[in-house]
């Protein structure tokens, strides 16, 4: 046969394309054993960082018979979802694990210039997240969250900070310590500069995030949080979130994302907004009252939202949820009365 250099390339490409293609049709057996997980996997892998290869050539300038790097794209495309459909069974995403999937195939992957590609692979990462979190938690290196969060103030992409926020929220509670990066990083800054630019399920997304982050914090400063050998609490304190929640810009902040949500088919999703709402509401008056009193739009806001749960219009729709109606008109009327006092000085 005459296959010299680029031939050997061309089919090379060729091949792996049309395995995969092949590959594609296999039913995934649940019951698979351990060592199909490991073949299989083991072989996922290896095509991708083949792909991965001869993209990475084409975009230095090499000749390859492939030009288009775009299929090279779509083919690496097509084995991530084939990993992920073989995470229905467990097995295979501690394989994929133990076989260094995130340094082979996540981090490189997510430095392509290639949407489709990054979306595929956070994905990928969300899934692992969902299906092994321990294992996953313990195998992510910590500085995958700086491109997480590069890919979330950057990318134009929804669905890539969609997919950023919704890894960061699975990955940051009860991480003390990738909190404390994220916050030494960048702060809360690129969330409040973000806000705008998102859509009501994203901001419900990274309020509810916020939420359960803070109180975290007030829970380890009321000293709630397990002490002795594994003390986390100089962590949190370190971290000073409760000392940037009375400022400024985090309480105005968080008053353009209430307005965000509200604005949200807050009907439509069983009142899930309005527990979130009671729950923020309660968790940041004792840090926000005084940054936010008198000011006219956390006023109309909050008239809102009473207006909302005090109107008989929708009393329907608090009895086919489990929300604390008469908890709420006293969390959110009290909250609002205390915004409209003047300060006397
Ligand atoms: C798993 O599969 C391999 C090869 O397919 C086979 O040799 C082995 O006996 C199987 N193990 C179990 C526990 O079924
Ligand atoms: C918000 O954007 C994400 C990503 O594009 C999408 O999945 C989601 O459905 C959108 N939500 C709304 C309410 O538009
Ligand atoms: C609301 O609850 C109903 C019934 O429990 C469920 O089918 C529906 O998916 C829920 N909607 C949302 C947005 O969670
Ligand atoms: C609802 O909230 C009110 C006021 O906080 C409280 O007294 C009452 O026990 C709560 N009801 C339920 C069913 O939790």
């Amino acid at each position: 046969m005459h296959v010299v250099g680029l031939n050997i390339n061309f089919i090379f490409v060729f091949l792996i394309v049309l395995t995969i293609s092949s590959s594609l049709s296999e039913e995934i057996d649940p019951f698979t054993n351990e060592s199909d997980a490991v073949t299989e996997i083991a072989k996922h892998i290896e095509d991708i960082e083949k792909l991965s290869k001869a993209a990475a050539k084409a975009n230095d300038g090499v000749q390859i018979p492939i030009q288009d790097t775009n299929i090279i794209y779509e083919g690496i495309i097509q084995v991530i979802q084939t990993i992920i459909e073989s995470f229905k069974d467990k097995i295979y995403a501690n394989e994929f694990l133990k076989s260094r999937g995130i340094e082979r195939v996540i981090v490189p992957n997510l430095m392509m210039p290639h949407s489709e590609l990054k979306t595929s692979i956070l994905v990928l990462v969300k899934i692992l997240f969902e299906v092994t979190p321990t294992a996953t938690k313990a195998a992510v290196p910590i500085a995958l969250v700086d491109r997480l969060l590069d890919i979330f103030e950057n990318d134009e992409n929804l669905a890539l900070k969609a997919h950023s926020v919704d890894i960061l929220a699975l990955w940051l509670p009860k991480n003390p310590l990738l909190q404390a990066r994220v916050m030494k990083l960048k702060g809360l800054e690129p969330f409040y500069n973000q806000i705008t630019k998102l859509n009501g399920s994203i901001v419900k997304t990274l309020l509810e995030l916020f939420n359960v982050i803070l109180k975290e914090h007030i829970r380890a400063r009321d000293g709630k949080i397990q002490k002795g050998k594994n003390d986390k609490s100089r962590l949190y304190q370190r971290i000073g979130l409760i000392e940037r929640m009375s400022t400024p810009p985090v309480c105005i902040g968080l008053v353009h994302a209430i307005d965000i949500i509200w604005n949200y088919n807050i009907k439509d999703d069983n009142n899930s907004i309005l527990n979130l709402l009671l729950e923020l509401t309660n968790n940041l008056r004792q840090f926000c009252l005084k940054v936010l009193r008198g000011k006219t739009k956390a006023i109309e806001i909050y008239d809102l939202l009473f207006k909302f749960v005090t109107d008989p219009g929708n009393e329907d729709l608090f009895l086919k949820s489990d929300i604390n109606v008469t908890a709420t008109r006293v969390v959110l009327g009290g909250f609002l009365k205390d915004l409209k006092i003047r300060d006397e000085l």
